[in-house]
């Protein structure tokens, strides 16, 4: 496994792929994997002849107050896990190669943004984009593999790659979760004591969304409601969205007619997690 923290070596290295007639997967993420981020890896390897994944904690996707100093890195582990699934190259750039002085080009996909960690997290989509087409600027990949428990970033990114007319297949995958059910993400880290129960009212109360749905009921409000009322009873909860939304462009609907995702995002303590349910696909839980 190659570790490349030059752009131009990566760009070159992927050039040369091609050449051979090589297909590339790429999997970006922030690193700290867990299995949610091994099982693209994983995907990835079934789809290509080299898979890349990148570590990069993007700073221009953090809000003031937020996160990104305290993001956990752990590259030496990280290695490990991406060797153990066959990753061939792990990508890392460093800040001043990504975002060099008077670097001053965004891209920011309109409509799917505005809703949803949209209006909590104002910018964090259009870091999200800028990172990302930049970082297929320079793998090259033939498809990217994301994960869905980031829905609104994974609706987004097909958007972009749709819209641009990059020539790359954006691939969701379903979520991961732990035993119990809470989705894998690297900020469960955070989680204190009981706080890593009181976590599992997200995806509780996907289950009664679910329950609602799969019995007729089709009006957002009453789902949502319910969902509230059930993150509320967790201690150290505090709901920062439960929305129903159409899955194009994630406009809030008042009845589910036609294809909805279900969305929340609580904090637990003093971290903040998200989840989500398609209604009508399966829930692994
Ligand atoms: O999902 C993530 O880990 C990040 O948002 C991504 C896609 C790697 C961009 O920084």
């Amino acid at each position: 496994m190659k570790v490349i923290e030059s752009i131009s070596e990566m760009q070159k290295y992927s050039e040369s792929l091609r050449r051979k007639g090589e297909i590339i997967s790429f999997v970006p993420t922030m690193g700290y994997f867990h299995d949610g981020h091994l099982n693209l890896m994983k995907e990835g390897k079934q789809r290509s002849d080299c898979v890349v994944t990148s570590i990069y904690v993007n700073p221009t996707q953090f809000g003031p107050g937020e996160d990104f100093e305290k993001y956990p890195r752990d590259l030496e582990r990280d290695a490990g896990l991406a060797r153990g699934v066959g990753v061939d190259v792990i990508f890392t750039p460093s800040n001043t190669d990504m975002y060099p002085e008077n670097y001053q080009s965004y891209l920011n996909v309109e409509e799917t943004t505005k809703n949803l960690c949209g209006l909590t997290r104002p910018g964090h989509f259009r870091g999200v984009t800028t990172i990302c087409l930049k970082l297929f600027n320079i793998v090259k990949p033939h498809v990217t593999i994301f994960g869905k428990k980031d829905y609104q970033q994974f609706v987004t990114i097909k958007r972009m790659v749709q819209d641009i007319n990059l020539d790359l297949e954006v691939v969701g995958l379903d979520t991961t979760r732990e035993a119990d059910g809470l989705a894998m993400s690297s900020r469960n880290v955070y989680l204190k004591g009981p706080e890593r129960e009181s976590a599992l009212c997200l995806s509780r109360s996907l289950v009664m969304a679910k329950d609602l749905y799969d019995k007729g009921v089709r009006d957002a409000e009453a789902i949502i409601e319910t969902v509230i009322k059930n993150v509320d009873s967790y201690p150290y909860t505090a709901v920062d969205y439960v929305k129903i939304c159409e899955t194009k462009n994630l406009r809030d609907i008042k009845n589910i007619d036609a294809e909805a995702v279900i969305a929340l995002a609580v904090k637990v303590g003093k971290t903040r997690l998200i989840d989500n349910y398609v209604f009508g696909e399966k829930l692994n839980l």
